[in-house]
């Protein structure tokens, strides 16, 4: 049997640890960061602390309270009076999976909108559900119009269309203006994907005409990764409840989490509610009702034009090309020739304790990312995230 190197014999004492991960006596340690990459974003404090209440079993009333809070706050966020909304225990990947495997029956046709990794995972999971996938495929860095969102649901028919609001692989922002209408039009259902773009910018689910919306803890309401807020119309619903085939998941079939979280007037145990992280969720979603939508578009605004101000200033140019398409949560920045991005990454951490990114799938290489969201979208963090640039370029300079 494995022996444990740190475990104590009878009669001894538990020998101190002490590395990068443990403190004395095994006390675990970790180091404080700036988080400035496409997320986590750095939590709330207040947030962390709601984490460490105590635990309330996940079917006690108090408990149920707190979840009726956090579905209050989820329609304020996502601009909705539907009684559909909760929390999916698992991160932006299960608020994906979710959407596509209840909404998505076998056989029926999904447009995926892919001008990103975000657009291939989707298409991954929906072919997993045994839908027939179609992408919609556009370069890294560019979106879709209207019009050829139209030309693919009139030329394919297909029950689901898929876009990504936020595409943080790449650093674009969808327009969403009319959609909703066409989809509605030709009786297609919308799925949007605001893991990044959720509180940073504008949505508005019922007015938007938008039948799933889902999104993640980590980003823009700075909680941490493991909740993902998801929201249903009431077509969405329909289509759920109306169903050939059952949900090819248990987990995350939606009839069954929904009753959990009361959609349909009882609550029934499904799994072991996340206690401690919908407790995060709810000041999280409470730190941004007090906050104010508007004040956090805003906010998030201000944050991506003083970055780039100071970005531009170093003669260091945006991936995306149109000013509308860019998304102000997560910047890309285009990697000069010759300059060697994973050096910058690495002195931003080295000397200033920052996290940036590089770019991801179709973007590695190519580009820089920088979140500004949430509890770091502040004069501060930004300007220490322009400094870290300021002197990873130098460095390169003076080497080069
Ligand atoms: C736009 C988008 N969708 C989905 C995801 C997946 O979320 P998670 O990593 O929380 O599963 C991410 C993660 O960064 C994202 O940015």
């Amino acid at each position: 049997m494995a022996q444990n190197a740190h475990a104590a014999r009878p009669g001894e004492q538990t020998p101190a640890v002490e590395d990068d991960h443990k403190g004395p006596k095994g006390v675990i340690k970790v180091p404080q960061r700036l988080l400035m990459g496409p997320g986590p974003a750095n939590a709330y404090p207040r947030v962390l602390a709601a984490q460490s209440l105590p635990l309330l079993g996940h079917m006690h009333p108090p408990f149920f309270a707190i979840m009726d809070e956090i579905q209050e706050g989820l329609r304020y966020l996502f601009q909705t009076k539907s009684p559909y909304v909760l929390l999916v225990s698992g991160t932006g990947h299960a608020g994906m999976e979710a959407a596509i495997a209840n909404l998505l029956e076998p056989g029926e046709t999904i447009v995926v909108g892919n001008n990103g990794i975000w657009g291939t995972r989707v298409a991954d999971m929906a072919g997993r559900f045994r839908g027939n996938v179609v992408e919609l495929k556009r370069d890294a860095g560019q979106t879709f119009s209207l019009d050829e969102i139209k030309a693919a649901v009139q030329e394919h028919k297909p029950a689901v269309l898929f876009l990504c609001q936020g595409e943080s692989s790449t650093g674009t922002h969808q327009n969403l203006a009319g959609v909703g209408d066409l989809c509605r039009e030709h009786g297609v259902l919308l799925i949007v994907d605001t893991v990044c773009s959720l509180g940073a910018v504008p949505i508005f689910a019922d007015a938007w005409k938008i039948d799933c919306i889902y999104s993640g803890s980590q980003k823009v309401l700075s909680a941490p990764p493991g909740a993902a807020p998801l929201m249903f119309g009431q077509r969405a619903l329909d289509k759920l409840k109306g169903r050939k085939t059952k949900p090819a998941t248990y987990n995350l079939d939606l009839n069954l989490i929904g009753d959990y979280w009361g959609w349909f007037g009882k609550r029934s145990y499904h799994h072991t509610g996340m206690v401690s992280m919908w407790y995060a969720m709810r000041e999280a979603l409470e730190i941004a009702r007090e906050e104010g939508l508007e004040q956090l578009w805003a906010r998030h605004n201000a944050m991506h034009k003083r970055l780039w101000d100071g970005l531009k200033s170093m003669g260091l140019e945006p991936f995306v090309e149109k000013q509308a398409d860019r998304l102000i949560s997560v910047n890309t920045i285009k990697v000069p020739e010759g300059v060697d991005w994973a050096a910058v990454v690495k002195n931003a951490m080295d000397t200033f304790n920052v996290e940036i990114a590089g770019g991801l799938g179709p973007t590695a290489g190519k580009c820089w990312r920088v979140g500004v969201m949430g509890a770091n979208a502040h004069p501060a963090p930004v300007d220490l995230v322009i400094s870290s640039f300021q002197d990873g370029l130098a460095r390169q300079k003076r080497s080069l």
